[in-house]
This record gives C-alpha cells, sequence and structure tokens, in this order.
C-alpha cells in the first residue's frame, strides 16, 4: 500500500473545482491506499482570518470530507495545527529553500499582486506544504492542477536534503492529476480557474449549493455563440469547461458526449448538466447537514490527530537527527 497525503484549506465555498480535482480522488484512494487527509488551518492563516469563523470553517470541511464519503476507518482526517510536526519541519523546509524558488511561485505572484505588505506567510506557504507531504513519507499526493508547481517545490527540496544528508532523509513524493477535473474554470470566466474568493457568486458551484442556485450558475455559465458541443479549450474555453463537468461525474468520454449532443444546441447539454450535478450534490448536501453539528465529528478528528502524530513523530526525529539537533550520547 503507498501512502497518500493531501490537504484543503478551511475556507468557505469549497467548490466543483476543489471536489473534481482533489477530494474526488480522496474518496477513490481509500480503498486501495494508506491515505492521511488534513485540514491545514495554519495554510489558513497566510491570510487574515476572523478565529471564529476560522474554527467553524475547519469543521465545515471536516464534515465535507465525510460527506463526500471519506470514511475515518479507512482513512486519517485531522487538522494540521494540532499536530506540531507540521511547524516545526516547515521551519527545517524553508531554511532548506531560496527566496528566488518562493518569488518564482505563480500562487504568490498572483495572490500577492507584487505587493510587498502582504504576510510572509503567503511566501514561505510553500516550504510548509512540502513539510505537510514530507512529514508522512506520503507517496502519492491527489490535487488539482493549480498545486503542480509547489509538489515539483517539494520534490526539490526532498532530493536537496537527501543528498545533502543522506538518501534515507525523505521520500519524493508523486503528485497525482484527474484526467478530467484537474482545473475547473470559473463559470462566468472560462480563462481564470474556479476560486473560493471571487466575488460573483455564479462563477462557481459550491458542494452545499441549494439545486436553484446550481441551475442559474451552469444556465448562465458563459459559453460561445456557435451553439457545437465540442471540446476544443482553445477555441472553445466554455463548453469545453462545462464538458470536463459533466465528464467528471458521467464517467462519459468527450467524445461521446459530443455524439450525444450532436445537432443540439447549448441549451439541452446545459439543462443536462444542471440535473446530473444536482442529483451529484443533494447526496453530499443531505450527509452534511447530519454530521455537521455530531458530536461525532471532534472525535474523529482528535482521533485523526492522535494516528497523524504516530507516523509524523517518528519521521520528525529522523530529520531533525540528520540536520543535527539533540545530542549525540
Ligand atoms: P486549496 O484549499 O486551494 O484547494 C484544495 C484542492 O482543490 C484543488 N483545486 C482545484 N482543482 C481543480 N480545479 C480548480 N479550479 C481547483 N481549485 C482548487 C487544489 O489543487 C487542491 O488540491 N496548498 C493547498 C492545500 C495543501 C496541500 C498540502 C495539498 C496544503 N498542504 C499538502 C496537498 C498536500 C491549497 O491551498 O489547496
Amino acid at each position: 500500500m503507498a501512502r497518500v497525503f493531501s490537504g484543503v484549506q478551511p475556507t468557505g465555498n469549497i467548490h466543483l473545482g476543489n471536489y473534481l480535482g482533489a477530494l474526488k480522488q480522496f474518496v477513490e484512494l481509500q480503498d486501495q491506499e494508506e491515505c492521511i487527509y488534513c485540514i491545514v488551518d495554519e495554510h489558513a492563516i497566510t491570510v487574515p482570518q476572523d478565529p471564529k469563523e476560522l474554527r467553524e470553517h475547519v469543521l465545515d470541511v471536516a464534515a465535507l470530507y465525510l460527506a463526500i464519503g471519506i470514511d475515518p476507518k479507512k482513512s486519517i482526517v485531522f487538522v494540521q495545527s494540532q499536530v506540531s510536526g507540521h511547524a516545526e519541519l516547515g521551519w527545517i523546509c524553508t531554511c532548506n529553500t531560496s527566496t528566488g524558488e518562493l518569488f518564482r511561485m505563480t500562487q504568490f505572484k498572483a495572490k500577492s499582486g507584487g505587493k510587498e505588505s502582504v504576510g510572509t506567510g503567503l511566501l514561505v506557504y510553500p516550504t510548509l506544504m512540502a513539510a505537510d507531504i514530507l512529514l508522512y513519507d506520503a507517496e502519492i499526493v491527489p490535487v488539482g492542477n493549480d498545486q503542480k508547481q509547489h509538489i515539483e517545490l517539494t520534490r526539490d527540496i526532498a532530493q536537496r536534503m537527501n543528498f545533502k544528508y543522506g538518501d534515507d532523509c525523505f521520500v519524493v513524493p508523486d503528485g497525482r492529476f484527474m484526467k478530467a477535473g484537474a482545473r475547473i474554470m470559473a463559470l462566468d470566466d472560462p480563462t481564470s480557474k474556479m476560486s473560493k474568493s471571487a466575488t460573483n457568486e455564479l462563477s462557481r458551484i459550491s458542494l452545499l449549493d441549494e439545486p436553484n442556485k446550481i441551475k442559474k450558475a451552469i444556465m448562465k455559465a458563459t459559453t460561445d455563440s456557435d451553439g457545437v458541443v465540442k471540446f476544443d479549450i482553445e477555441n472553445k474555453p466554455g463548453i469545453s469547461n462545462l464538458m470536463t463537468i459533466y465528464a467528471a461525474f458521467t464517467d462519459m468520454s468527450f467524445d461521446e458526449i459530443e455524439k450525444k449532443y450532436e445537432g443540439h444546441g447549448y441549451g439541452d447539454f446545459k439543462k443536462d448538466l444542471v440535473v446530473i450535478v444536482q442529483d451529484a450534490l443533494a447526496p453530499i448536501r443531505e450527509r452534511y447537514e447530519e454530521i455537521r453539528h455530531s458530536d461525532e465529528l471532534i472525535e474523529i478528528l482528535e482521533d485523526g490527530a492522535k494516528r497523524a502524530r504516530a507516523i509524523a513523530e517518528p519521521v520528525l526525529k529522523r530529520v531533525q537527527d540528520k540536520v543535527g539537533f539533540g545530542y549525540d550520547k
């Protein structure tokens, strides 16, 4: 069994991009591999957070994990800040990364907008993400495409430290990306990715959205004017994005979808997609409501943190020994 690690930030609006790019993989992998899924609250404070809301969002994401089908008997589910090794190994990774590497990260450039007044955490964040993964000797990291550069950096840090301190310092992980879903675009602007923070609510479908909101967002989604259901990212990014969502939920190929809608306009296609998405999200919303305020939720997270610590502590100790912390006895 390979070890799998991934995480999601505890912010509101967990959306179809998060689900189809990452969360859906989490569920698929738990039957074959040893899976560890984290709610990364330490990453969340790279931008200002209201403490009360942050605590709520942590439980929101935990409940969503369970609602989509992550089984805490099979997978470890826990909150990052409850395992101190993340921050400790994060510092060691930071000290083995150059500022140039961090300034080159496209997410940093996008989020900082070139301003020097942004928090340092936003710059250093990828080394904490590297530590999240390396702390568990994880081999597989299921994520969306936007995390590719961070996974590459994690591999660079691991290889660099293996060279410096010996090959058994870190396991070098691989990213795992979905064929359909690795990059879901905004519904109102298919040239930018679907994001939690976009101001237009109709740019995304959140996993807990009501059927009416789902309908509105899909029916209003930006498409071109030639009306042919054909997958062509370059020239028809809007319909291609909707076809990606369709394919990810139905397991149909783009060819099959094109054939099915030959001679139909976008209207028929969109109406069917509305039903597909509504049907897929309804049971998630229902389970979420049952779990979110149950006593069991915090117990699951506390048990998960205990199991995570048991894996993380010996790895952290191994790396600390290598870099020269502690005493020679
Ligand atoms: P976050 O919280 O922004 O997103 C969670 C996951 O959703 C994926 N994702 C998308 N996939 C497809 N289309 C989109 N439009 C889309 N938007 C987001 C992300 O790629 C991610 O897999 N840094 C990470 C969290 C993290 C992490 C880790 C992940 C912290 N430590 C260790 C893996 C391993 C983040 O901010 O994801």
